[in-house]
């Protein structure tokens, strides 16, 4: 087992482990020490893992409950989330006692926004069943649900007490979700570590263990630099503008890290057409988004992609920050006006 520790607003712990889900109740119990736990799954993950973790939790003395949705982007809303609050209130949840989040991005994102505002702030607990939320959404505190204008529109900063990834779940998560865990992980080393982005040419489940370790530390580094996405945070968007845009565009039916994929591809080539990077640095990006079998181009037009930017996080006033790799493991944030960001968008997307 692996150990990372976070040091941000909050101090905790990212448990990387093969059969850690049987030992939920334990490790939960060493950090929060409130009675009652509600876990928060969708459909698919309860059916393969609710009862595992439920049974771990109430071996080690919690009263629980649990909450499931159905599973897929499009539960990501307020509605949803209105339904997880009322599941809170009714199981008599207090202050001290916990929410666990079992699942994906989408189950911890939407769970941690509702363990962060449900009596202004409970216990919180992610235990990631997919790829990118074990190297991604797990760690940091991003949390949030869709609007329909965009994603993530409503949501706040809040820091688990403990995230515990068991990677034996990896086993049964069908392929193309793991392939959108493997756009995070391609992100990480395109921004700043090119030994993962070497790593990554050899097959990567014989180094399961390693490589969430490896993302894990550079997340959390990151984020412990820039809690508030303030300043350097930012590079983990690396393709997340363009990617925001194709998810809304193609109404969720585009995953995430499909999404973010083509935003890579879209944005190192729009760099190198700018003279911000070289060929070969694009190229490179493109090979390995083929060699994870994830996709580098949109039927999505660049004027869908450049209005969708007006709604974009990382818009201030009339400028928004792009995140440009000078070359692999290596990146710079740039400011560009919208005229500017419009233009680098159709460079990126033109043959
Ligand atoms: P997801 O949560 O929808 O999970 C994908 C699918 O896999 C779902 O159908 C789920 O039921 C199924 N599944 C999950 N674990 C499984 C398992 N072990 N076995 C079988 N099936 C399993 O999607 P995701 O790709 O995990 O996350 C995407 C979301 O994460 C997006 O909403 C994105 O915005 C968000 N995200 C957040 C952050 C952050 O920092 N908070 C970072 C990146 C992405
Ligand atoms: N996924 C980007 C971040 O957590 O900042």
């Amino acid at each position: 087992m692996r150990s990372v520790t976070i040091n941000a607003s909050k101090t905790y712990d990212i448990l990387i482990g093969d059969g850690l889900l049987s030992q939920a109740g334990e490790k939960i119990a060493a950090v929060c020490k409130g009675e009652s736990a509600l876990i928060v799954t969708d459909d698919a993950v309860n059916a393969l893992y609710g009862s595992a973790v439920e049974q771990s939790l109430q071996k080690a003395g919690y009263k629980t409950d649990r909450f499931v949705f159905q599973n897929g982007e499009q539960s990501k809303n307020l509605e949803t989330y209105t339904s997880i609050l009322s599941a809170l209130a009714k199981t008599n949840i207090s202050r001290s006692d916990v929410l666990v989040a079992l699942g994906g991005g989408v189950t911890g994102d939407m769970a941690g926004f509702a363990a962060a505002t449900y009596l202004r702030g409970i216990r919180f607990v992610q235990i990631p069943t997919t790829l990118l939320a074990m190297v991604d959404s797990s760690v940091g505190g991003k949390t949030a649900v869709d609007l329909p204008s965009g994603k993530n529109q409503v949501g706040v900063f809040y820091q688990p007490d403990i995230v515990l990834c068991d990677y034996s779940t990896l086993k049964t998560l069908p392929e193309e979700f793991f392939t959108d865990g493997c756009a995070e992980v391609i992100k990480h080393g395109v921004i700043l570590s090119a030994e993962l982005f070497d790593l990554l040419k050899k097959p990567i489940l014989p180094q399961m263990e390693d490589i969430i370790a490896r993302n894990v530390t550079i997340k959390s580094d990151i984020v412990m630099q820039d809690e508030r996405e303030t300043g350097i945070r930012q590079i983990l968007n690396f393709g997340h503008t363009i990617g925001h845009g194709i998810e809304k565009h193609s109404n969720y039916r585009i995953s995430h890290g499909k999404a973010v994929a083509i935003g890579m591809v879209v944005a190192s080539r729009g760099a190198w057409r700018m003279g911000l990077c070289s060929e070969d640095c694009h190229t490179e990006i493109v090979d390995m988004v083929k060699q994870y079998r994830l996709p580098d181009k949109t039927d999505i037009t660049p004027e869908q992609l450049i209005s969708a930017a007006f709604f974009d996080k990382k818009r201030s006033g009339k400028n928004i920050s792009l995140i440009i790799p000078e070359k692999i493991g290596k990146c710079v944030i740039k400011s560009f006006s919208m005229d500017e960001l419009a233009a680098f968008i159709k460079m990126g997307m033109s043959k």
